[in-house]
């Protein structure tokens, strides 16, 4: 446990005693988007936070700024791989304090409830118990080098529609059998030092209110139950109130300084509204998160002790890591003409073809974007490992992108100067102007670049037309603007909301409206004009949204793909890297279906068609359907792997790392097999209506059968399960045993390498209870184990299986129980897959000895 033998509260009380009451309140919100403030009086310097999970993103100070670039979580999720998630774990917090970050805000158990979500990606898996033992893997490995997990979001904020508003509604046995399990698990393993509470809110049908007011989830079960001592944190300009929030149990408001606390919180503890030793209590929980992150001066110490030193600079270790999780990830789906790995011998040519192969998709949008240090991308992965000799071609086959590409800064021309790009004027409220500059290019989005003098941003720039024919342009604005070309006005908006704009992700999928313009033979000029009202977002500063997008005559989709296809006839090997990209995956908005966006999957019959050697690649961080996957000599999921996409790619096709990954979540054949098609609030109310069946428990449930079921997985060996033997550890289920408690079982599965390589093996244990009429779930994940062989090597795998797998939530006693009965355990390679079973029987409340344990064809 990384716990520093800490905190004795009573010297940590002693220094909140002395402060005064507006002091204590100044503490509790943020100084900054990213920073609390510090309090000299109590030896407290500026605790500083950053976003994560799929690398630390910093505080943005510097604009340059960037930062080491992971696989997004689910792909972390398919390795199933504690020791690997822990490695991970390290490297951030090697990366926070690089960039001086104490806090970093990750990682995310919220569950893949919904395929379609928006942040699935951010989400490891839709199963609690693989969550939990993954994240809690990450935040060990980030507190024992000394910096801050923040747990998120808490809890049941597992979509992102209308999410600042939404109220998830759920039972208490669904709660703390599903949406609870991983939070209370990384509690119980990895003690994290703060976690964050969520925009939307619960219906537990005893309290219904936003998650930073939720009294019950926040205060009871959190605080109280779980014994949890560090600070709630608010979601960035998630809190909602005063007096609810502070007394629901939040204790840090951010980003700050957030008015609905400071002033209004010490007047509602004057008022008698607030107790102070509420405000107390926050501003230890405070002081015990600084103390572990080394910002609180010690007693005898001259000043906060200086963490170990970290390297300046990204190392190549860092970058082979992050190789590492990106292969070992991928997820062999099929090889049915065993086409990998791709020998050299043989292979004098290789056709790379697909939109992510010419643009690959390497990390979801939203709050978790880190501007990478480098990416490598699949072309330049596969250049680099490929003999020189072998010849490697790269076509797109028509674009996946709905939006236009942002216009090249060459067309675009100042008309004041003649510089090229776009000018900006900066404009006060009386149209004034009173700053401005030019840029090149025709992304103008902006953030925190303008103080309150300066009111609207006129951009203004010439367009030239150089290539006959019809182009498209497209503009996309948030707020208040108008967009008009040659003085004729094309778009407009009148939203006047504030924060609720970068709280949607409106400022990277802003409303748009595309045109075409005829250029004539001589080409031509168009005048723009983009007139911009700067939003004001509170704690996120004062920004303006401007897309200017333009795509001259070129060849249709069908062209690109005919193209492609005649390259991938002649070519010796074909690998097509398909998948989703930033208009499709992100926080701010769910998914409206599961089909690959444009013409992919035209593309991939026809090139399969083409090529018997074809290797498709999807990239992608959630599930997409795959119509012809049972064509596909070859099938990868790729994930979205971070900054060294190409370098990985290349590891697992030319057989240098297997490719290890299993599915952590279901990938559906059809789209109406989906358990939870889509997560619409109807009424406000998100109705969690299929309670603890999430995930693979609906599909088994409803007895559907997916395109590849979760767990699932190829690798590149081959394995025989021979035997699994139980310890039989007595469970008492009188008293309730944490997740991660000592108690539960143990199962010793022999498995033996019998293929031809070495190779990773995930050894999964789904326990199938007794269905006594109380809902159970068909089947359970209930522990893995990851093991590594040799070929033809006999070896154990050790699958702990904790006591609460057996148990369920009594809501009338408000307390665990384990039901009598015949439970059978089920040891396999997925959910579907079982090799060899064993059975336990509880008659008083506690598993005991298996009676029978059987080999499965
Ligand atoms: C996200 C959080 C993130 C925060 C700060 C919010 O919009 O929901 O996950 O940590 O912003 O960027």
């Amino acid at each position: 446990m990384s716990r520093p033998a800490l905190p004795d509260d009573t010297e940590l009380r002693d220094r909140v005693r002395d402060l005064d009451l507006d002091s204590k309140v100044r503490l509790l919100t943020g100084a900054d988007l990213w920073r609390l403030p510090a309090e000299p009086r109590l030896g407290l310097s500026a605790v500083t936070m950053s976003d994560g999970p799929q690398g630390v993103r910093g505080t943005g100070d510097d604009p340059d700024e960037t930062g080491l670039l992971a696989p997004a979580p689910s792909a972390l999720a398919a390795a199933w791989d504690t020791e690997l998630a822990e490695r991970l774990g390290e490297l951030f917090a090697t990366e926070a304090r690089r960039k001086g970050v104490d806090v970093v805000l990750a990682p995310v158990v919220n569950l893949q409830r919904t395929p379609v979500a928006g942040r699935h990606f951010e989400y490891f898996s839709e199963d609690p118990l693989l969550t939990g033992t993954l994240a809690a893997a990450v935040v060990r490995g980030l507190q024992s080098r000394g910096v801050s997990a923040c747990l998120k979001h808490f809890v049941a904020n597992d979509s992102e529609t209308d999410r600042t508003e939404y109220r998830a509604r759920l039972d208490e046995r669904t709660l703390r059998e599903v949406y609870l399990a991983p939070f209370e698990q990384v509690l119980a393993e990895a003690a994290p030092w703060s976690v964050m509470a969520a925009y939307s809110g619960v219906d537990d049908g005893t309290e219904s209110a936003p998650m930073t007011e939720h009294t019950r989830l926040v205060r009871e079960v959190l605080k109280g139950e779980w014994g949890y001592d560090g600070p709630v944190v608010s979601d960035w300009a998630a809190t909602r109130s005063t007096v609810a929030s502070a007394v629901g149990g939040l204790d840090l408001a951010m980003p700050g300084p957030e008015p609905l606390w400071g002033r209004p919180l010490a007047e509602a503890v004057r008022a008698g509204e607030v107790d102070e030793q509420l405000v107390d209590d926050k501003v230890l929980r405070l002081l015990r998160l600084a103390r572990r992150v080394g910002r609180l001066d010690e007693p005898g110490q001259a000043s906060v002790p200086t963490p170990p030193p970290v390297p300046a600079a990204p190392t190549p270790e860092e970058f082979r890591l992050l190789r590492e999780v990106a292969a070992r990830g991928t997820v062999l789906l099929r090889d049915e003409a065993d086409v990998l790995p791709l020998t050299a011998d043989g292979v004098r040519s290789v056709a790379l073809i697909g939109p992510n192969a010419v643009a690959p998709y390497l990390q979801g949008g939203g709050s978790a974007f880190v501007p990478a240090v480098r990416t490598v991308s699949y072309e330049e992965g596969l250049r680099a490992a490929l003999p020189e000799d072998v010849q490697l071609t790269v076509h797109r086959g028509g674009d996946a992108r709905l939006r236009l590409p942002y216009a090249s800064a060459e067309l675009l021309t100042d008309p004041g100067s003649g510089a090229t790009g776009i000018r900006a004027d900066h404009l006060d409220a009386d149209g004034n102007r009173v700053g401005g500059e030019v840029r090149a290019t025709g992304d103008w989005t902006t953030y925190d670049g303008f103080g309150p003098a300066i009111a609207r941003v006129l951009l203004r720039t010439e367009l030239t037309l150089t290539q006959p024919g019809t182009h498209r342009l497209e503009f996309g604005c948030s707020g208040r603007f108008s967009v008009s070309v040659d003085g004729e006005e094309v778009l407009a908006g009148e939203d006047d909301r504030g924060v609720e704009l970068v709280l949607e992700s409106s400022h990277n999928h802003p409303p748009r409206r595309g045109i075409e313009i005829e250029a004539g033979s001589e080409g031509r000029k168009l005048t723009l004009v983009l007139d911009l009202t700067v939003v004001d977002a509170g704690g996120y500063g004062r920004f303006v949204t401007a897309q200017v997008r333009h795509a001259p005559p070129g060849p249709t989709p069908y062209e690109e793909i005919a193209e492609a296809v005649a390259a991938a006839q002649a070519a010796d090997v074909a690998v097509v890297v398909v998948g989703t990209n930033e208009e499709v995956e992100s926080e701010g908005w769910d998914r409206a279906g599961l089909d690959l966006p444009g013409h992919q999957n035209d593309l991939v019959r026809k090139v399969i068609a083409a090529n018997p050697r074809t290797v498709v690649v999807v990239n992608a961080g959630a599930p997409v359907l795959l119509p012809w996957a049972d064509e596909a000599p070859a099938l990868l999921w790729g994930w979205l792997p971070g900054q060294e996409a190409g370098h990985a790619l290349a590891d697992v096709l030319l057989g240098r790392t297997e490719p290890s990954g299993r599915l952590p979540w279901t990938l559906p054949a059809r789209a109406e097999d989906v358990p939870v098609p889509d997560a619409r609030p109807r009424d406000g109310i998100v109705d969690y209506a299929e309670g603890v069946h999430v995930g693979h428990r609906a599909w088994d449930r409803d007895g559907l059968v997916p395109a590849f079921p979760f767990g699932h997985g190829l690798g590149w060996t081959r394995w025989t399960y021979e035997s699994v033997t139980l310890s039989p550890t007595p469970v008492s289920a009188a008293s309730p045993t944490g997740p991660a408690g000592g108690d539960g079982l143990n199962l010793t599965v022999a498995l033996t390498n019998t293929g031809p390589r070495a190779g990773r093996e995930v050894v999964q244990v789904y326990l199938e209870p007794p269905q006594d009429g109380s809902d159970r779930p068909v089947r359970l994940l209930a522990g893995f184990a990851t093991i590594h062989a040799a070929p033809g090597e006999r070896v154990t795998a050790e699958v702990h299986v904790p006591a609460r797998a057996f148990e369920i939530w009594d809501g009338e006693t408000s307390a665990w129980h384990t039901p009598p009965g015949r439970y059978r355990l089920h040891v396999g390679r997925s959910s579907r897959d079982p090799h060899l079973t064993a059975e336990v029987t509880v008659d008083d409340g506690r598993p005991h000895q298996h009676d029978r344990k059987e080999p499965q064809s």
